[in-house]
């Protein structure tokens, strides 16, 4: 009993401390050290996005970007960092890396850059239509999202990116609608992918002809996957991933991880 009862003081005060740490003080509110995307984050080490190589890499990337976005280019240093922090594990496997849906290549060329991509000897496979989402191919239950996202930010963005690319000499941009445009770039193994179509259709006929070839240990980012108004997405990467036992795990950006 002496015991139990000394147990319950300690997981009081634990929880006590825990509330405290957690609970804005009216006192001391403290301040958040990151806020955008739509998330924020307070009394966290942050150092991942203020550290200086993944700064001068999202920089250049966001520099290249600004023709893109006429209205700012929105701060996504967290889920870049999501995007480098999976890409660097996939520099210790066999394979390419590859990213579905690339638009002006803030993700990748934070990437590229991140990692000093010429220096590492791999390819790198960018697929997308760089017109937006091909809504005629869409099922009907999609096409009425996808117009009003191509009204919104999509343009023929193909001689942007061809420039924000050229310096790296293994970047492969695939111009063409997934999944068939997967025919057009010969890819043996995958070490890192990123999947970003805002579609569920078109990412899932996509996944199921590149997980195969994702080697163990790779690890898909699903960029949209959490994001208010994808729950088809959502469902569909939930359903793949269970077909295998996998779980996907929730990052706060928003992003799903799914590792093989
Ligand atoms: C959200 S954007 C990608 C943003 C990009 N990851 C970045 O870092 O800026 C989505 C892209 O997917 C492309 N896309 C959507 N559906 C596609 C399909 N079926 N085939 C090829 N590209 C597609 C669009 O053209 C658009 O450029």
């Amino acid at each position: 009993m002496a015991n139990s009862l000394s147990q319950l003081r300690k997981l009081e005060k634990a929880a006590g401390n825990w509330l405290l740490r957690c609970l804005p003080h009216k006192y001391s509110l403290p301040k958040w050290v990151y806020a955008a995307d739509g998330f924020a984050v307070r009394s966290k080490d942050i150092r991942c996005i203020l550290d200086e190589r993944f700064m001068l890499a999202y920089k250049a990337a966001e520099r290249l970007n600004a023709e893109a976005w006429p209205g700012g280019v929105p701060d996504v240093r967290w889920r870049a960092h999501v995007c480098c922090w999976a890409a660097h594990n996939g520099l210790r496997l066999e394979g390419d890396f590859v990213e579905c849906g690339v638009f002006a290549g803030i993700f990748s060329l934070t990437v590229m850059n991140y990692l000093d991509f010429n220096a590492t000897g791999r390819h790198f496979h960018l697929f997308d239509t760089f017109d937006g989402l091909p809504v005629s191919e869409l099922p009907e239950s999609e096409q009425s999202m996808a117009r009003d996202i191509n009204k919104a930010l999509y343009f023929d963005c193909f001689e942007l990116a061809q420039r924000n690319f050229s310096g790296f000499k293994h970047a492969h941009l695939v111009k063409g609608i997934l999944p068939g445009s997967l025919d057009s770039a010969s890819i043996d193994k995958i070490a890192y992918l990123s999947m970003d179509l805002n579609s569920a259709s078109a990412e899932e006929a996509t996944i199921e002809r590149l997980w195969p070839k994702l080697v163990r240990g790779g690890m898909v980012v699903i960029d949209d996957y959490a994001f208010p108004g994808h729950t088809a997405q959502y469902d569909m990467w939930n359903r793949f991933a269970a077909k295998s036992g996998r779980l996907i795990l929730t990052v706060p950006t928003g992003q799903g991880i799914l590792v093989k």
